[in-house]
């Protein structure tokens, strides 16, 4: 895994210059769209930077397969734990909102796949993702590819190849969400928060 993998305090530095004042703004609109006394799962929290927006009485779970970040949120009183976000599958709970922040860019192809076992599991999924492509021209994929392994966005988790198949710009990943189900989207610096309301669907 990558540098910032393997310590919180250099991910939540790094993540925090790349989106600046939108990463708060990220939360919050996550947050105000949870809302209040929500029983809420993270799939692949990482070092769960969601919690300090969380509104008054909610609940949180955070699965991630980083021992480090579990650690780190533990540490902190935070409720994560060491899971695969996919055995979403087998989970017996039911959830008001599952959020996915963050994540599906580290685990193409099987994004739509997340999704769906998470509406099975929750009254309300939020996802965030980045609108733009992370395709490298093919000259530079070696060089990015290293570069993604010693310091960028490879979690040691998934093979950073997966990284280079996110290929969403703005107009591409609406037309996702809306197919999984979207009714409500915001647009937050580059990235983009999908709701998936699922009361009265099923
Ligand atoms: C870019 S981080 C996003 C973290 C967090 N959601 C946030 O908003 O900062 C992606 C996280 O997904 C986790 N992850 C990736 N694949 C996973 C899997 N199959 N099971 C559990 N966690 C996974 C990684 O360990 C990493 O912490």
């Amino acid at each position: 895994m990558s540098l910032m993998y393997r310590y919180p305090k250099i991910y939540n530095f790094i993540v925090g210059r790349i989106h600046r004042e939108s990463l708060e703004k990220r939360y919050l609109k996550i947050s105000s769209e949870i809302g209040a006394h929500a029983k809420v799962l993270e799939l692949g929290c990482g070092t769960a930077l969601l919690v300090p927006y969380l509104e008054a009485g909610c609940s949180y779970e955070g699965w991630d397969l980083n021992k480090v970040f579990v650690k780190h949120c533990n540490q902190n009183g935070i409720n994560v734990i060491d899971k695969n976000i996919f055995d979403i599958e087998y989970e017996n709970s039911h959830y008001d909102v599952i959020v996915i922040c963050d994540v599906l860019h580290h685990i193409m192809p099987d994004h739509e796949r997340l999704i769906s076992l998470a509406k099975e599991k929750a009254t309300k999924v939020i996802i965030s993702e980045p609108a733009r492509n992370h395709r490298p021209a093919k000259i530079y994929r070696s060089i990015i590819h290293l570069l993604h392994r010693l310091f960028g966005d490879y979690d040691g988790i998934n093979n950073i190849e997966k990284h280079f198949l996110w290929d969403y710009d703005q107009e591409k990943l609406m037309k996702f969400y809306k197919l999984m189900g979207s009714q409500k989207t915001h647009r937050i610096g580059s990235d983009i928060i999908s709701i998936i309301e699922l009361e009265g669907i099923r």
